[in-house]
């Protein structure tokens, strides 16, 4: 049972001011101190299965704690800090850069590292533009991004970010951006309307953006391969293609947001892979160290770096103090062997139609569960809110989402996130090391909850 008066929870309503919360709620406060495999305890010893890997990040578990420690004490000890900057670098962000530049597909051979995912976003954004400046198309000053999709928050990367409620208070966008519709494949298409056509009518309408707004003046689309916010929206076959051909077509560059599909998300080092798409640059964090240390790195193409060396003259403006930073990058490199060494990315293609399955009969026999939509072990379930399959409305949202499903989920030992940022759902994401058994325990965890939900919320 979680405790709501330790002195842990008391201390930290003082002092500290949690990142997208309701600071001055009275709800109980999560305290975790500790990991093992999937799983994390809180202070008074509680167990969760962490069936969102700490916001996606937590890719191979918690049990490498001393391997990456002894990676991380050995880089202390050599070198604890130096920049990737000013003609200086140091041997962990050499070696990572050239690591990943062999596991990423296409010619995505050059990282240009961050601290974190918006920092990665704002940084693709800096080098688009240098590269059509430097190829003499400064007016390309607009970008396209898809609505609800979340791309972080800082001033730039919020302008991609296509949730109302994340901006509004904080003027007009740095950066000019059109949100196009998202691939919501529940409740995007229209009525009849098939696979194939909702594809051509999504890339339909990004063309229609492009021509009223001067294709000349775009300088990148950005979009995540599955997107996250909206709840797992798988694109329809061929959406990708599409992009990839719209992009070239109109001198637009595409970036694929892999902060959340990167690194075994979805099965491959890049998620966007799956679409047999190499895009021009893929912005990275998360993953890449499996949060062990904060982290995150731009890929960018030979063709969008070459302007970048072409010109010895020719600076890049843009850079970060911590950016590349020895210890994080020495825990990435290993974090990359530790994936190869425990077959990571096979696990989650392996077991990925099972997750599916298993969620699947959730849905079966849970009345809410209207859609199950993922991939990889990336799954949101949609629920609604009775037979015909309406949406919950922004009232029942907070009772159904804040007021039960947040507390019970954790009662019942389970970490996993309910979400309104388009209609009500629960996301599901669990360590990329989790086992069928694993797998199970947390379908029927999540089974539970969602059953005693539907006796409450679910009319019918
Ligand atoms: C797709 C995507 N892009 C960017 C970000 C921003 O990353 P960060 O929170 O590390 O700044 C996130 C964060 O969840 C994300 O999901």
């Amino acid at each position: 049972m979680l405790l709501s008066d330790s002195p842990l929870q008391q201390s930290a309503r003082d002092h500290l001011l949690l990142h997208f919360s309701r600071n001055g709620s009275p709800a109980p406060l999560l305290v975790l101190e500790r990991g093992e495999g999937p799983y994390v305890f809180d202070t008074e010893g509680n167990r969760y299965l962490d069936g969102l890997s700490s916001l996606f990040c937590a890719q191979i578990g918690y049990s490498y704690g001393e391997e990456l420690a002894s990676v991380a004490a050995a880089q202390l000890q050599q070198l604890a800090f130096s920049t990737v900057w000013t003609n200086a670098a140091h041997p962990a962000a050499i070696a990572l850069a050239e690591r990943l530049a062999e596991v990423m597909p296409g010619d995505l051979n050059h990282a240009f590292f961050t601290s974190g995912g918006s920092e990665s976003v704002e940084s693709a954004w800096k080098i688009v533009r240098q590269y059509h400046v430097a190829n003499g198309e400064p007016q390309r000053t607009k970008a396209i991004a898809r609505d609800r999709a979340y791309h972080g928050v800082t001033l730039g990367a919020l302008s991609f970010t296509g949730v109302p409620g994340y901006k509004e208070q904080f003027g007009p966008p740095a950066i000019p951006v059109t949100h196009v519709s998202n691939t919501n494949p529940f409740r995007g298409p229209a009525e009849g309307e098939d696979e194939a056509s909702f594809c051509r009518r999504l890339l339909a309408e990004i063309e229609g953006v492009i021509e009223a707004e001067g294709a000349d003046t775009i300088g990148m689309i950005i979009m995540e391969p599955v997107q996250n916010a909206g709840g797992c929206l798988v694109p329809p076959d061929g959406y990708w293609k599409g992009l990839r051909e719209i992009a070239d077509r109109h001198g637009i560059l595409l970036v694929s947001d892999e902060v959340i599909c990167g690194f075994g998300r979805l099965g491959e080092w890049l998620g966007v892979e799956r679409f047999g798409v190499t895009p021009d640059l893929a912005t990275t964090a998360k993953g890449l160290t499996s949060a062990y240390a904060p982290m995150g790195a731009v890929m960018v193409s030979d063709r969008v770096a070459e302007p970048l060396y072409d010109d010895p003259k020719r600076m890049l403006m843009h850079g970060i103090t911590f950016a590349g930073h020895p210890v994080a990058s020495a825990i990435a490199l290993r974090n990359i062997e530790i994936f190869e060494r425990e077959g990571v990315l096979e696990n989650v293609r392996e077991l990925e139609p099972y997750m599916g399955e298993l969620l699947e009969g959730i849905k079966s026999r849970v009345p809410m569960v209207g859609d199950v939509r993922g991939a990889g072990f990336f799954w949101a379930l949609e629920l609604v809110r009775d037979a015909a399959e309406s949406r919950f409305s922004a009232e029942e949202r907070e009772k159904l989402l804040r007021g039960f499903l947040s507390g019970r989920l954790l009662e019942e030992g389970l970490i996993a996130r309910p979400d309104d940022r388009g209609d009500a759902v629960l996301h599901l994401a669990p360590p990329l090391v989790a086992t069928r058994e694993e797998l199970e325990e947390m379908a029927a965890k999540t089974e539970a909850v969602l059953a005693d939900a539907s006796e409450r919320f679910f009319e019918g």
